[in-house]
């Protein structure tokens, strides 16, 4: 079966969110989603480093917090060198994801991180593969799909509201679609 780990960190809670609508899209596309959580940039990555390498592809998500990746994703990017020196993620799929608080945020520095960490791999980085879902404010509503229009990867915005009703319908099935289109390039990879 298609394995694809999702690495995320989430402070609370609603990065976990998207994390698991990305599962989601894995399992409906008929992947096997192994959902691995940072919980602090001081712990022991070992573990998660291990499921990584044996995944055929990594998709890495984190909140965004002044304007890049949270502090955890960071660390554990810094600890994914061990991995780097023997060519460990070479030519796996990457992707990405991001929450944040704003509507833009500078939730494009963090995606870009991301991008930079799996092109430093040597991964094979996969895009949203969606037009955006609003081209005026009346479009923007919350069930819109890709509403805030990233190209890169997945970006969604929640409200300071608890994680079970925010980031939004649309946000959720835009995590899931990805899962779905990361799965299925994943598919096509492996022959
Ligand atoms: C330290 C910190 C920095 C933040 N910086 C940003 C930011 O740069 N842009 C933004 O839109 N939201 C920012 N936020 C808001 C978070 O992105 C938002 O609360 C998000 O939902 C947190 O996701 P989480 O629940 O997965 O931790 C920040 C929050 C914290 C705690």
């Amino acid at each position: 079966m298609t394995k694809i780990a999702i690495i995320y960190h989430s402070g609370y809670g609603h990065t976990a969110v998207v994390a698991a609508q990305v599962a989601q899209g894995v399992t409906d596309a008929g992947g096997e989603a192994v959902l691995l959580k940072i919980d602090s940039a001081a712990q022991d990555f070992s573990a998660i480093l291990d499921e990584a390498t044996q995944a055929d592809a990594i998709i890495f998500g984190a909140p965004t917090y002044m304007g890049d990746i949270s502090a955890p994703l960071k660390a554990f990017f810094e600890a994914s060198s061990k991995v780097w020196f023997t060519l460990g993620w070479k030519d796996k799929v990457a992707g990405g994801f991001t929450n944040s608080l704003s509507f833009a945020g500078d939730k494009a520095h963090s995606l870009n991180s991301i991008l930079t960490l799996a092109m430093q791999h040597g991964m094979i980085w996969v895009g949203t593969g969606l037009p955006p879902g609003a081209h005026s404010n009346s479009d923007a509503a919350p069930d819109v799909v890709n509403r805030l229009g990233y190209y890169v990867g997945v970006a969604t915005q929640s409200d300071n509201a608890s994680p079970e009703i925010t980031p939004p319908a649309g946000d959720r099935e835009f995590a899931r679609l990805y899962g779905i289109r990361i799965t299925e390039i994943t598919k096509k990879m492996k022959g």
